[in-house]
């Protein structure tokens, strides 16, 4: 049996992110996780202060795959400073029909989340290495419950 696993993790863009490179991004992504049973959804924040864009993103699917594809990932250039915020297991997939859902997330998406509205800042790099955000998963599920909102 293939085990279901999530993980979540925050970068820093090497550079801000101009529409073009974001999709290069998306569409290689969703091709690779259509093949390999992977859906998820990816964060983008560029906080205006500091010059500079933030990635959060979740990773859901087999097990293999998911840790398959967060090797490519945290050895890609295009970031760094990766931090893993939370992994675990889970029985079904959250975000099913997403094979990389995208968000451009601001502060006020964000506020409702303890620690993440100031998410870029290097208050919030301290606190993510520390362990002392609340709850990755509890954030990105909002951006998938929201989408049905607005229908
Ligand atoms: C922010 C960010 C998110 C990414 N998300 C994924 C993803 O969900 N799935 C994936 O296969 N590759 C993702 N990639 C791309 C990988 O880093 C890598 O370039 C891609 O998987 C191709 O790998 P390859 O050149 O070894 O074939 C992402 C890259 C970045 C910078």
């Amino acid at each position: 049996m293939n085990l279901m696993y999530y993980l979540i993790y925050v970068s820093q863009a090497a550079k801000p992110m101009k529409e073009q490179e974001l999709s290069e991004i998306l569409m290689k992504s969703r091709d690779y996780n259509t093949r390999d049973g992977i859906t998820g959804l990816l964060i983008y924040k560029f906080t205006p202060s500091e010059n500079r864009g933030n990635f959060m993103q979740l990773l859901e699917g087999p097990k293999a795959h998911v840790l398959g594809a967060f090797d490519r990932i945290k050895a890609d250039k295009r970031h760094h400073t990766k931090v893993l915020l939370e992994q675990g297991e889970l029985e079904n997939q959250n975000f099913p029909d997403w094979s990389m859902g995208f968000r451009n997330a601001d502060s006020s998406d964000l506020e409702k989340f303890e620690g993440y509205s100031n998410l870029g800042s290097s208050e919030f790099w301290d606190r993510a290495k520390d362990g002392k955000l609340s709850s990755a998963l509890e954030l990105m599920l909002s951006f998938y419950t929201d989408e049905f909102a607005d229908d």
